[in-house]
């Protein structure tokens, strides 16, 4: 028998990859997503790649009752990851009550929920944001969080106390992943990012641009004081993040962890620049970019990139995907979207 983890948001971009992985590594995932930022195509992609269904529950998480019904529809669960959350940083600003409520709300009462059923492990999706512009370069998880510049930001910092607290007070085990860029998809092709709307995000804009869909890419910023002057990001392929998941979620349900909570930056511990990102995604994919060098986006955080250490010695976790095969894989993504 399977061990069951309920994967909230897992019609996400960063849970469908997830669910993949634990189901690879013999788990039993439980798909549990509103579709708020998502489609069922996702699901329908990853059932492709598994050649099997997985249960699926369309509930939105902080829905206390509804929450309960997949707990008691589904006996055995073992242990939570915790992705469903709205992350638009810019949209967070416009409508901060909606991230606020929905970010924490979820939460909330899903370690409302867990004690009843006994569950008492959860792995939950945190940020780089937490750091805000560091002082030192690369970033440990020791790195003093800074005041967040965005309401998602702060549901991130407040997600990381409440389930310290919680935790200190006989909680679930828990361990808090603080990602760094995702990028890429499923080598399958089967499933990827897709963004609703027009792409904040780096890596769906430059496939997009490729592929004809919008008409350029603008660089935002070439006068930061790195390299080539603009932005640096630590870009980690989505699959390695998938499995960071599977080695803290056996991790927790081994109790092999030190402590009742545990931090983990996940990033590749490199940082490349953006005019890096736009060179490497021209070579690999064969399509020159119309690119423009513009001005600072406003709230960016000029570099930022992660000491990936503590994974590695204490997870044995270390990324395999190099930049050039990610965003190969989100070209092949893009084209198999085909528009
Ligand atoms: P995503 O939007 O693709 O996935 C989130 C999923 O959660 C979506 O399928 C959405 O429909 C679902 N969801 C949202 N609120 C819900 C609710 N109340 N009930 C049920 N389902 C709900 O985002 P992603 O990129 O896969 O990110 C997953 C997590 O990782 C989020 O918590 C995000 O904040 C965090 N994160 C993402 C990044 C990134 O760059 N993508 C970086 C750091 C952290
Ligand atoms: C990457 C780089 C841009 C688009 C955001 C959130 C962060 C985390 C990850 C969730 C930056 C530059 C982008 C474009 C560009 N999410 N860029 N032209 O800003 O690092 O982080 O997503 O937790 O919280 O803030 O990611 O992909 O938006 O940008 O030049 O059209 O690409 O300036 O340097 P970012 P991003």
């Amino acid at each position: 028998m399977r061990t069951k983890i309920l994967v909230t948001g897992g019609a996400g971009y960063i849970g469908s990859h997830a669910v993949v992985e634990l189901h690879q590594a013999g788990y039993q995932p439980i798909i549990v997503d509103d579709f708020s930022n998502s489609q069922e195509s996702a699901v329908a992609g990853i059932e492709a790649i598994l050649g099997t269904r997985v249960p699926l529950y369309t509930i939105d998480c902080a829905n206390e009752e509804a929450l309960r019904g997949v707990f008691q529809a589904e006996p055995g669960i073992a242990g939570v990851i915790h992705f469903a959350a709205f992350k638009a940083v810019n949209e967070s600003v416009q409508k901060p009550l909606a991230y606020y409520r929905n970010n924490l709300d979820s939460l909330l009462v899903l370690l409302a929920v867990m004690p009843e059923f006994g569950v008492e492990s959860i792995v939950f999706s945190s940020s780089c944001t937490v750091y805000g512009v560091p002082d030192k370069l690369p970033v440990t998880e020791a790195t003093p969080t800074k005041k967040a510049t965005s309401p998602y930001g702060a549901t991130k910092q407040m997600a990381e106390d409440i389930l310290t607290d919680v935790a200190a007070a006989g909680g679930p085990r828990t361990i808090l992943l603080r990602y760094f860029n995702p990028i890429g998809a499923h080598p399958s092709a089967k499933i990827g990012e897709l963004p609703l709307g027009v792409p904040q995000n780096l890596v769906p804009f430059i496939t997009q641009t490729a592929a004809g869909i919008r008409e350029k890419l603008t660089v935002y910023g070439t006068d930061y004081d790195t390299p080539d002057g603009s932005c640096v990001r630590d870009y980690i392929y989505v699959v390695d993040l998938a499995k960071a998941h599977v080695v803290a979620v056996r991790r927790l349900l081994e109790k092999k962890a030190a402590d009742k909570v545990e931090t983990f930056n996940v990033g590749t511990g490199r940082g490349n620049t953006v005019l890096e990102v736009v060179r490497t995604f021209e070579e690999v994919s064969g399509q020159k970019l119309n690119v423009e060098l513009g001005p600072r986006r406003a709230g960016d955080v000029p570099a930022i990139y992660a000491d990936a250490t503590k994974a590695e010695t204490v997870l044995g976790f270390k990324t395999e995907g190099t930049l050039a095969e990610a965003l190969a894989s989100a070209w092949k993504w893009q084209q198999a979207l085909g528009k």
